[in-house]
């Protein structure tokens, strides 16, 4: 009998139509429920999923035959691994085609913030521009400035790698810090979290969503920042303290914010989206058509390695 595989959303017809000649296919509708997920799931022996899928303990509990789930994505938060782990699912996920695509579009982020793009574009449309001023819409100079990378894997890398063409010091806090070697390579300094939130002035985050890491970026991390800094969250939304962030925007303890991720997607509270110093992405990271077929390609090819007896790469457990 052909396995079967469940595909929570579609991600492109080649790569499906790869995938459709080792197993049968089911591609949910658009809005399917968890029950709908669960029930096609008892049946199946794989899982393509993505970032905006829960799957937890009461839904892997369910599914006693599911032996492997391929993620769609580098960040694997919305996994209940542990779990996984327990019923001896193997789960992949597709790291390193994404990392070049994130990196830009945390660079086009922190230009935009400190550059005003977004606010003077809604001006414009508005209507509202009346011309050449010599002191309208004023941002701050990118060039030179020091940049605080928290979390220095693959995408704070990339990250750091940018910088140089903007001449700018970059330190950073990781759990793990970087070979001397390479950080000579990124000229970037190891320091506490503390220093990086004090000194930097555009604060940009890339480590994992764990519960070690969540709020990480709270009230009084965010009271460490200079008043003229700018945080950058192109990670995941629940590691800033929502909340703080917005109260510290209000009070102008920091100068603003570009944010790609959010605590509860897509949900994004009405006061933040008020606030003109702060630019807001709908989870773009790794939104350019290279990188989703990549990621595309990596998640079928892990499943067809699966389906032929291989262990695929990538396992994360
Ligand atoms: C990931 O891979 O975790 C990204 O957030 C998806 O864009």
């Amino acid at each position: 009998m052909r396995p079967r595989v469940v595909v929570t959303k579609d991600i492109g017809k080649e790569p499906l139509a790869r995938l459709a000649k080792h197993a049968e296919v089911v591609l949910l509708p658009p809005e399917w429920t968890a029950v709908e997920l669960i029930h096609h799931l008892q049946t199946s022996e794989a899982l393509l999923c993505n970032v905006t899928d829960t799957i937890d303990k009461a839904l892997l509990r369910a599914c006693p035959g599911l032996r492997m789930i391929s993620n769609y994505g580098v960040g694997i938060n919305h996994i209940d691994i542990a779990c996984a782990r327990e019923q001896q699912i193997i789960v992949t996920n597709t790291p390193g085609v994404l990392t070049e695509a994130t990196a830009d579009l945390t660079w086009a982020l922190l230009l935009d913030v400190s550059r005003r793009v977004s606010e003077g574009d809604r001006l414009v449309r508005e209507g509202k521009w009346a011309g050449w001023e010599p002191l309208f819409m004023l941002g701050r100079e990118v060039s030179g400035k020091c940049l605080g990378i928290i979390g220095m894997g693959r995408i704070g890398q990339a990250v750091a790698q940018r910088a140089k063409g903007f001449r700018m010091p970059v330190i950073y806090h990781s759990r793990r810090r970087l070979p001397e070697e390479r950080e000579k390579e990124l000229g970037a300094q190891y320091v506490d979290l503390e220093q990086c939130l004090s000194e930097a002035d555009y604060v940009s985050i890339h480590c994992p969503y764990t519960p070690e890491t969540h709020h990480l970026i709270g009230a009084a991390e965010l009271e460490r920042m200079k008043p003229t800094a700018f945080l950058v969250n192109t990670a995941r939304g629940p590691i800033v303290d929502e909340t703080a962030l917005i109260k510290a925007l209000k009070a102008g303890r920091i100068a603003g914010a570009a944010l790609d991720v959010y605590e509860d997607e897509p949900y994004v509270p009405m006061e933040l989206r008020q606030l003109e110093q702060v630019v807001l992405a709908p989870h773009l990271g790794s939104a350019t058509e290279e990188t989703r077929l990549a990621m595309a390609d990596m998640a079928v090819n892990h499943l067809i390695a699966y389906f032929q007896g291989e262990t695929p790469p990538n396992v994360v457990c």
